[in-house]
Order: structure tokens, then C-alpha cells, then sequence
């Protein structure tokens, strides 16, 4: 059986583990998620339930896996609803902390929210920016299908050292 399983939804009253895993994966990896810990750093409590709370569906939704009866490791994906871009979801963050890398767990968040992709079926396209710092999540996005359609170089200056955005996509 497996350790872990994913959840597309979480109660509002975990909204603690949600701002902790947040913060975490903020300072564990500086180099994967904009616009970084300051911006989250000030909120409230208050703010992360209501964060919680309001990105449970589409167009902004959160998705977490569950092990040990805590939140281990999350995804959320974004859409334009009502606008010229409303058949493109764009993947965000993906965070899966440390000791639970290497055990599937990454690949079937992006597998989860491709489903959930799916069942829209206005989204003609997947599309996902990734830093050339995180060569695990390039390698893992290949993997299931996605496929470079750009870069643009020196898009984020970290500690004196500039570092490329790819872009990735998949049709669906
Ligand atoms: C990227 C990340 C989400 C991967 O999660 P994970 O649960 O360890 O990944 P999986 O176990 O599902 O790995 C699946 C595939 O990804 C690739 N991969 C994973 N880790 C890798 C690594 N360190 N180096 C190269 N490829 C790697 C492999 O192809 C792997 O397939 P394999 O097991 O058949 O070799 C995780 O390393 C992480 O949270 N990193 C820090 C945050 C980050 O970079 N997020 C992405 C921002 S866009």
C-alpha cells in the first residue's frame, strides 16, 4: 500500500500545516518560487485561512499530498477565466519536502492536476515556467509529457547569479 495519497482539497481548519509547508518551501528553495518569502512572510493567520479557503477550485487551486496524517507536499495550478486565455492552465509551485523526494510523490501532482485539466473542456493547452536552478522539476516535467517551447535568459538575478526560465508545455 502506498505511504502517501493525494488530496484535491483541504479543511480550513489545517490552514496551519498549509501556511507552515508554504513558509517551508519558501525557505528550503529560494531559487524555485517567486515572488518569494517577504511577500508571505507579513500575512496574518487570518490571511492564510482565507488563502486556503478561496484557492479549493478552480480558477486559482491548491492540491496536497497527505502523509503521516500531515500535509507533505503541494501544487496549485491558475486559469484566466473570461479572457482570451481561458483554454490555457498554467502549473505553479510544486514543493515536496525532502525526505519524501524520489518516491513518485512530484510526478503524481502534476499527473493529478493534468486530470483535473481534463475535465475542462475549454483547456486546450498546459503550460509551466520552471527556473534552470531546478533541474529535478525539468527533468520530472519531461518525463510526463511536457515540452520545452522557449527560455528566456537571465530572468531572475539571485545573490549576484542570474538564472533562465523555461517554458514548457502540453497539449491536451
Ligand atoms: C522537483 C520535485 C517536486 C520532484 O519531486 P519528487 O517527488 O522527488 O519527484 P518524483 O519522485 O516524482 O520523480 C519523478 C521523476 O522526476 C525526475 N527527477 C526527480 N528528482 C530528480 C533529480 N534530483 N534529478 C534529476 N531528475 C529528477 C526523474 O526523472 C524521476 O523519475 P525516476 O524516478 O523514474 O528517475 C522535488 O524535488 C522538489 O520539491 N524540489 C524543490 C522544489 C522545486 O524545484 N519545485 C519545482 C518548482 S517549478
Amino acid at each position: 500500500m502506498k505511504e502517501y495519497k493525494v488530496l484535491r482539497n483541504l479543511e480550513t481548519n489545517r490552514w496551519q500545516e498549509y501556511k507552515d509547508l508554504k513558509l517551508e518551501s519558501l525557505v528550503e528553495e529560494p531559487l524555485a518560487f517567486l515572488p518569494g518569502l517577504e511577500a508571505y512572510q507579513p500575512w496574518t493567520d487570518e490571511q492564510w485561512k482565507k488563502d486556503l479557503e478561496s484557492h479549493q477550485v478552480l480558477p486559482y487551486k491548491l492540491i496536497f499530498v497527505e502523509a503521516d496524517k500531515k500535509i507533505i507536499a503541494i501544487a496549485d495550478m491558475y486559469y484566466y477565466p473570461d479572457t482570451l486565455l481561458k483554454h490555457n492552465i498554467f502549473l505553479m509551485s510544486l514543493y515536496v519536502q525532502k525526505k519524501w523526494r524520489g518516491k513518485g510523490i512530484g510526478r503524481e501532482l502534476i499527473e493529478e492536476r493534468i486530470k483535473i485539466a481534463k475535465e475542462d473542456p475549454k483547456i486546450k493547452n498546459i503550460i509551466c515556467e520552471i527556473f534552470s536552478s531546478q533541474t529535478a522539476s525539468l527533468e520530472l516535467h519531461k518525463k510526463v509529457g511536457f515540452e520545452v517551447v522557449g527560455n528566456v535568459k537571465d530572468f531572475i538575478l539571485v545573490d549576484g547569479q542570474y538564472y533562465d526560465k523555461t517554458i514548457l508545455e502540453k497539449s491536451i
